[in-house]
Formats: structure tokens, sequence, C-alpha cells
């Protein structure tokens, strides 16, 4: 793997994506130590300031198109196992692209794929995790939801490399891991499971209750008149139902 380390970028994904000139190359890893416009999911910004772990991997996935919504669910996967085995703390996984440490979101991915008519030309997965507090707090608006692995304070390069590596690596091992070990882990991991969520798809929300995970990783969940729908888009966004918590 190729491995690229900035101390300041705008986006490790725009960068990353940029790094692409029409053909296959091994698999490059962009690491940075903060991003002035970090991106995150449904057109969001991404906080970034140092003390965060920022990383973007280039990689040229092998099959069709549909594998792609295979990419998050494996890097949430690889994500939670990496904190895991190095700092030996638990975490959960809010579907489809957020980790959650104690109940507040420590990590966010972000999976972008440049499709063709049969596959995909090359996919570029962004993961923003924060090590540590940034000094002064997080911002107003995040501050109550966010949360790092170490309290502000404390030097997030010393683990920086080591934790972008093992996350890079476990998530091109997981494509070669039995699916069926994967979704027993994923399910473990899995936030909110009877409970209430709010579901919010391109603008239009209902309340559903989460039953579980099918076996593409779709989120399955029954609406208040009964149904069950099984929600696969990038584009549905839940969170716990209002007044229920
Ligand atoms: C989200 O929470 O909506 C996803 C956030 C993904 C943020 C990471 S940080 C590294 C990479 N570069 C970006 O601009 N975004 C992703």
């Amino acid at each position: 793997m190729n491995y690229i380390h900035l101390s300041q970028v705008d986006s490790t994904n725009k960068y990353a994506k940029e790094l692409f000139c029409g053909g296959e190359t091994l698999p490059t890893l962009v690491l940075a130590d903060s991003q002035s416009a970090g991106r995150g999911r449904l057109g969001r910004g991404f906080f970034s300031p140092d003390g965060g772990l920022y990383m973007s991997i280039l990689f040229f996935p092998k099959g069709c198109a549909e594998a792609v919504s295979l990419f998050t669910p494996l890097m949430a996967l690889a994500v939670s196992a990496a904190i895991l085995e190095i700092f030996g703390k638990e975490t959960a996984i809010k579907w489809v692209n957020d980790i959650y440490l104690s109940g507040k979101k420590l990590c966010g991915i972000l999976a972008e794929a440049e499709p063709t008519e049969s596959g995909v030309k090359y996919a570029v997965i962004g993961v923003g995790l924060n090590i540590s507090v940034p000094k002064g707090g997080f911002d107003a608006e995040i501050k109550d939801i966010a949360t790092a692995l170490f309290p502000e304070g404390c030097d997030a390069t010393q683990y920086r490399e080591k934790l972008g590596f093992r996350i890079a690596e476990l998530f091109f091992e997981y494509f070669n891991t039995d699916r069926a070990v994967l979704l027993e882990e994923y399910r473990k991991k899995l936030l909110y499971i009877n409970e209430k969520i709010s579901v919010n798809r391109f603008g239009e929300s209902y309340t559903a209750t989460v039953l579980g995970v099918d076996d593409d990783f779709g989120l399955i969940v029954r609406d208040e008149g009964g149904d069950i729908r099984t929600l696969h888009s990038g584009e549905i966004s839940i969170r716990p139902a209002e007044g229920l918590l």
C-alpha cells in the first residue's frame, strides 16, 4: 500500500480522488493531521481540527457496483476492531456510517466511488476519528453529541499512524473474511436494536423500530403501520426518536 502523510489538507477524500490518474495502482492511504474542509455525508462538513485521525484509502475494488454498499459496513467493523485491539475500548455502530463510544459519536465514515457500467473504476473511503478532544473543546453545535478516545491535552500524534494503518489492514482483510462472521460481529455492535428511531429519507421522516440487519448489511425496521422495510440507501439518516430516550 502507498502511504501519504500530510500535516494539513482540505479533505483527504478529495485529495485521494485526485490521485486517481486513469489506471489501477497500489491502494493508497492518505492521512492528515487536520483538514480545512472535511466532508461528511449528505453534503455536510466534518469538523477536523488537530487531535483527530483523518484518513482516506484510494483502492480498486473487484466485482460489481453492488459491492459498494459493503465498503461502509466493512470499514465500520475495521474501525471498531482496531480501537478494541489498540485501546481496549468497546465501540458501537450506528448504522450505517458512525462509530459511537459511550453514547456519543467518535467517528464518521464517508465512502465514494466512481461507477462504470459493470463495476467501479475506483473507490475512496474516508474515516474521521476524534483521538483526543481538540484544544478548546468541540464546536458548540457538536459538543453534546461528539466524543474522543482521550481527553483534551493528550497528544494524538503518538497514535495516529498506528491506528490508521491497522484500520486499513483490517478493512482489506475483511474483504476476504466469511460474510457470516462479519455479520455476526456487526449485529453485536449495532446500536438501537428494538428501539424507536426516526428515519429520514430525502427529507421525508417516519418513526420505526430497529429489528436488525439483513445479509447485505441493510437495516431492517418496522414502521408504525407494521410494515417491514429494509434501508439500503446512503441517502438515509437515522437518529433516536425524540422523547423516547
Ligand atoms: C460523516 O460523519 O458524515 C462522515 C465523515 C467522514 C469524515 C472523513 S475525515 C477523512 C475523510 N475526508 C473527508 O473529507 N471526509 C472523510
